[in-house]
């Protein structure tokens, strides 16, 4: 949550921090602003949108070759210009923008203020500038050496970038828990919270590690802990094109990201499947090979739609490697004291490698002396580098909020993982595994012919748009998708919409049933078609609206439904990567009929850094 981006180096700061920020919205877009120093400390600051800020400085020429800047999903304060950042010490020497959350803000702000210093706005952040400043005027140290006293003093989380008015020649920038990513490029730094801003200008770039300050002039780096260790930097290759970034001709990032995926499942796939003897292969697990041939337990930590990635995962799992596995919400896991035993596994499942919760979960796990696996999308982050081992999804930068491309990435690497497991223990015989890996090679082309059922998803999406609920019904493999079903049309529609194994339905859902009441079914060819059949029956004796996902040529559904969207047939346990595609696409259409911006709804952010 929250964007950060920094430049230091020969050129106008000015427009490389615009375009960093509008690349880096998509973790908050309460409010923006940047500060660039000139001889003196230039700060506009704007609630809203980066294009706020841009229209707000309008045609003023910023010059100044040092400066940071900032997109806020507000923690501390309401979204307004004075809780924008860049903050600023009382003197006006330091600035600083901030990712995180400082816990014991209150206290330090109560000892600065007993100092007699005054605070402009609501937030942590003014504080630890306060603090910095503080400890510059009287122990008279450096400005570096003020930040890392500062940090010493410091609970919580925050990746910063501070500038000191004083040393005109410097950026400073640290960690913890909040990702800070520096790239090098020729006589110029720009640090950002990912890798996206930088691509434009350089792809060698540094992540820090928690607890490390950065001192960046025009031509040297210099990084050292908060205790004052010199650390030697690993230099690492950003792989990621810019055209990634772009809409490339779409109105938005996830509908782009929708029609993408047959590439992205297929690359998630991409040399881990040796079709000559029908085996996996994934790289990132070989190291782990024996302790997870010994795993009796499985536990699987995530959240949002990551988590629903996890609860395919448990069918998958018990189904093919024949171990019990438990999903856990991170953000539960982590305050429970949870029982993990040194032959767990836990896999940690998160698009970002961010998420403050699994990130912290992951940890936990890791000093309770279980394997910790990481299933991520964003190469070099945090739970990337947190876990022992892992395999990443390869589903390339996913900008809208609402995940979607990441899920189906997910799923595809986890059935991968479940039919690498089984190779292992030998839980499931060769003409399964077979079967399953020739139907997950066919996904990206069954996806395909999905998407070419868009205009017939707009149509229904018209029929619905209006509606206040919405009722998501699955069984089995196809319950996570119900929940994800549900989830994409809160998230960019506002709608509300629950989903529910389709046999609970009776046990409270069917109570709000009436033909007000659009309920999506997916109710595809597997062992409990018949039973939702029933279920469907059920809903439209008491006079709901069904709108049903059905496998290609199901003669009885079409019967009996309002509507029904085609998927074609694939073994049960592959039926979520093709399922879940029309309802992303019912979501999407539905949101842009009601006037939501889709790639940035209301209050949400897609890394959530803090807990
Ligand atoms: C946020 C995003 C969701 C995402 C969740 C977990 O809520 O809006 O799209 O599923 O975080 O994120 P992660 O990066 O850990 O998968």
């Amino acid at each position: 949550m929250c964007g950060i981006v920094g430049y230091i180096g020969h050129r106008e700061a000015y427009p490389i921090l615009i375009s960093g920020l509008k690349r880096l919205e998509y973790r908050g877009y309460d409010s923006a602003g940047v500060a660039v120093l000139n001889g003196d400390l230039n700060i506009y600051k704007k609630q809203g949108k980066v294009a706020a800020l841009e229209q707000h400085i309008d045609e003023t020429p910023i010059h100044g070759s040092i400066g940071m800047g900032h997109t806020r999903w507000a923690t501390h304060g309401p979204p307004n210009d004075i809780n924008a950042h860049p903050h600023q010490s009382s003197s006006g020497l330091f600035a600083i923008i901030h990712n995180g959350i400082i816990e014991n803000y209150s206290l330090l702000k109560k000892e600065l203020v007993e100092k007699g210093y005054t605070f402009k706005s609501d937030t942590d952040t003014e504080v630890l500038i306060q603090l910095i400043e503080d400890i510059y005027i009287n122990m008279e140290v450096s400005a570096e050496e003020a930040v890392r006293y500062a940090l010493n003093k410091v609970v919580g989380a925050y990746g910063i970038v501070v500038i000191c008015k004083a040393e005109p020649d410097k950026l400073i920038t640290a960690r913890r828990s909040s990702p800070i990513a520096i790239g090098i490029g020729e006589g110029e730094y720009i640090i950002a919270s990912d890798a996206t801003p930088i691509v434009a200008y350089t792809k060698n770039v540094i992540y820090l590690d928690d607890d490390e300050i950065a001192t960046l002039t025009i031509d040297s780096h210099t990084i050292r802990t908060i205790k004052n260790e010199v650390k030697t930097p690993y230099i690492q290759k950003i792989e990621m094109e810019l055209e990634a970034l772009e809409k490339g001709g779409y109105e938005h990032f996830m509908l782009k990201e929708i029609f993408e995926q047959p590439k992205s499942i297929a690359e998630s796939m991409r040399g881990r499947i040796d079709p000559t003897t029908n085996t996996v292969w994934l790289g990132g697990l070989a190291d782990v090979r024996e302790q997870l041939e010994r795993a009796r337990r499985l536990i699987i930590i995530a959240c949002g739609t990551s988590w629903h990635a996890g609860l395919v995962a448990e069918y998958l799992l018990e189904e093919y490697a024949r171990i019990p596995v438990e999903v856990e919400y991170a953000s539960e896991f982590r305050y429970r004291n949870p029982i993990v035993k040194k032959d767990d596994v836990v896999i940690a499942i998160s698009q970002s490698g961010e998420t403050a919760d699994t990130l912290a979960a992951v940890k936990i796990a890791k000093q309770k002396g279980a394997l910790v696996l990481g299933v991520c999308n964003v190469v070099g982050s945090s739970i990337a580098r947190e876990t022992h081992a892992g395999v990443y999804t390869h589903a390339g930068p996913e900008i809208g909020v609402a995940s979607t491309k990441a899920f189906t990435a997910q799923v595809s690497v986890l059935s991968l993982m479940a039919i690498y497991i089984s190779e292992l223990k030998d839980s499931l015989n060769r003409h399964k595994s077979q079967e399953v890996l020739t139907g997950l090679l066919q996904v990206p082309e069954k996806v395909r012919q999905i998407l070419k059922q868009n205009e017939k998803i707009v149509e229904i999406a018209a029929l619905f748009c209006e509606a206040s609920n919405f009722l998501y019904l699955g069984r089995g493999y196809n319950f996570p998708v119900a929940l994800e079903g549900a989830l994409k049309l809160k998230e960019i529609s506002y709608i509300h919409a629950e989903g529910y194994p389709a046999a609970e339905m009776k046990h409270g859902p069917i109570a709000l049933i009436d033909e007000n009441m659009p309920v999506v079914f997916i109710a595809t060819k597997d062992e409990s078609y018949e039973k939702v059949v029933s279920n469907i029956e059920e809903v439209i004796a008491r006079k709901g609206r069904v709108i049903a996902v059905v496998t290609a040529g199901d003669e009885v559904i079409p019967e009996l439904a309002d509507f029904v969207i085609e998927i074609p047939a694939a073994p049960q346990s592959i039926q979520p990567l093709l399922s879940v595609i029309p309802l992303q696409l019912l979501s999407y259409h539905i949101a842009v009929m009601r006037g939501c911006n889709v790639d940035q709804p209301r209050n949400l952010a897609k890394s959530v850094t803090v807990e």
